[in-house]
């Protein structure tokens, strides 16, 4: 048994209000993302637009919010033209981002359905690679503007005669990634963003935009690309994005449950650069952060579609250890309430995915429980939080406490998400709340096991699965508890 650790609150020490588009996700062409994920009419799990409701049905359960489209590195060969109108009409194109042969049948109107169905946010990214910055602003006309104008009449024609009416743009992805096509230095690639913005911007007053910030922590542009696009960009920016993949390399849980420390320090280090050019530009306006990407993927590096429709690209098998990292991501994203905005998980369906299709079924991963956990507990004002309590040294990660927490206050509720990171030891957790008393546990579940390898397969699904949390002791302003080794639950407390 760990010593016990005490998580200090005070409900007016606030970091800010949790935006709800940081629980977002992603949706690519890429794989078996869009076709035999979310769209495949020939399933017997399709609906009328050829959605899969099984798979919408497990997507709703983890309530998303801003879900970008089309892509990551697909968006920088992509011309949406090809994606819109009758759909005999629309041609098939070899795809460069992935090789893969892409038909286009689905496309932007379809897009737009599924987030009506599902209730999501729509985020374009626009072609800044080998797309103009006028087919950027065109898409915005389609998008966006009543009809009397050739695109929005194009739009009209293809049935939605009330626009769509997208606010959240990506200008470009990865352009510092030599892999992305179009990629070009950071001062080409803000020559052009500002180019596309504008335009944008003009056509539509109401937008906000992403400018493309570095792709990678690793990179020679870490920061010094985001610090040069941004002060070019200027008040044209509302917000710059960060992508961040990370995985298990050596065989060591410990120091793998650590990387939220550097997680968090990526969010403060391009928080820093926002804060810088705002300084430096003497502007009332800073960029806020837009966390574009994120997940764990390290297994599969299956790329290349070899020119195939709906190849099975980097379909990633997911671990308790991996839905324990993703539950670090969400706690960073709940500490950083103050400057992160938007947040989209990368992605939503066969693709580095919480979900798995085979055929007709439906696997549930052990990643996509830690989403669901805080998608139900998701609203409300993230509360400063001190942790006192054991802590190790992780190897690459540095010093990290045993138990990695975040806190949202829901009005007369508290929901205390505690991750505990001993692989095996049991954690005292005592929750004191200066200035309230708590009166009841209203809901606890508890993701966890012995084992950081386990997963589920659709022969044993229910292998890494939550189960309800109840035994929460209650004595005025303390709640207490006992984490099992490698577990993460959420708690919501009713507030006297
Ligand atoms: O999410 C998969 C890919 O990862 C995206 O297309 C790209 O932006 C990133 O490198």
């Amino acid at each position: 048994m760990l010593e016990p650790t005490t998580l200090h609150l005070h409900t007016r020490f606030q970091i800010g209000e949790v935006d709800p588009r940081v629980f977002g996700g992603f949706l690519e062409h890429i794989g078996r993302a869009v076709y035999q994920g979310v769209y495949e009419p020939d399933s017997p799990h399709a609906d009328e637009h050829g959605f899969r409701q099984d798979v919408s049905a497990a997507l709703a359960r983890l309530r998303l919010t801003a879900m970008r489209y089309p892509g990551g590195n697909f968006a920088s060969g992509y011309h949406w033209l090809d994606g819109v109108g009758p759909r005999g009409k629309r041609p098939a194109v070899r795809e460069l981002a992935w090789q893969s042969l892409e038909p286009n049948h689905f496309g932007t109107d379809e897009f737009i359905a599924l987030c009506r169905q599902l209730d999501w946010t729509p985020m374009l990214t626009v072609n800044l690679g080998t797309g103009t910055p006028e087919e950027a602003r065109n898409w915005v006309e389609y998008c966006n503007c009543p009809p009397g104008s050739l695109y929005a009449d194009m739009r009209a024609a293809n049935g939605s005669p009330e626009p769509h009416a997208v606010k959240l743009w990506c200008l470009g992805n990865e352009m510092d990634g030599p892999w992305q096509l179009g990629h070009v230095p950071a001062e080409h690639y803000a020559i052009r963003a500002q180019q596309a913005g504008k335009m944008m911007k003009d056509t539509d007053r109401s937008l906000e935009l992403v400018a493309c910030g570095s792709c990678s922590i690793g990179m020679g542009t870490y920061m010094e690309w985001d610090r040069q696009v941004l002060e070019y960009l200027g008040d044209l920016s509302d917000y710059v994005s960060l992508h961040r993949y990370v995985g298990s390399h050596a065989y060591d849980t410990a120091d793998y449950l650590a990387v939220t420390n550097s997680i968090d320090h990526q969010i403060e280090e391009m928080d820093a650069v926002c804060r810088f050019v705002q300084a430096k530009r003497r502007s009332k306006k800073r960029a806020y952060l837009c966390f574009d990407e994120w997940n764990v993927w390290y297994k599969n590096h299956q790329t290349d579609g070899a020119g195939k429709f709906a190849p099975p690209l980097v379909e990633e098998i997911y671990n308790l250890e991996d839905a324990l990292v993703v539950a670090g991501f969400l706690h960073s994203f709940v500490r950083h309430a103050d400057v992160l905005r938007i947040a989209n998980l990368a992605q939503i369906v066969n693709v580095i995915a919480p979900l798995l299709t085979q055929g007709d079924q439906l696997l549930i991963q052990p990643t996509f429980y830690p989403l669901e956990m805080f998608a139900q507990r998701r609203h409300g004002i993230s509360l400063q939080l001190e942790t006192q309590g054991p802590r190790y040294e992780g190897r690459t990660h540095g010093p990290a406490a045993y138990i990695d927490a975040s806190a949202i206050l829901d009005g007369d509720r508290l929901h205390l998400f505690a991750t505990n990171r001993s692989l095996d030891q049991a954690a005292p957790l005592r929750l004191h709340l200066a200035d309230r008393a708590f009166c009841a546990l209203e809901s606890g579940e508890v993701l966890g096991g012995p084992d950081p390898k386990a997963v589920n397969t659709f022969a044993q699904p229910g292998q890494v699965v939550p189960r309800p949390f109840a035994q929460v002791r209650i004595e005025g302003n303390q709640a207490c508890c006992e984490l099992p080794p490698l577990s993460v639950a959420a708690l919501t407390l009713k507030l006297a």
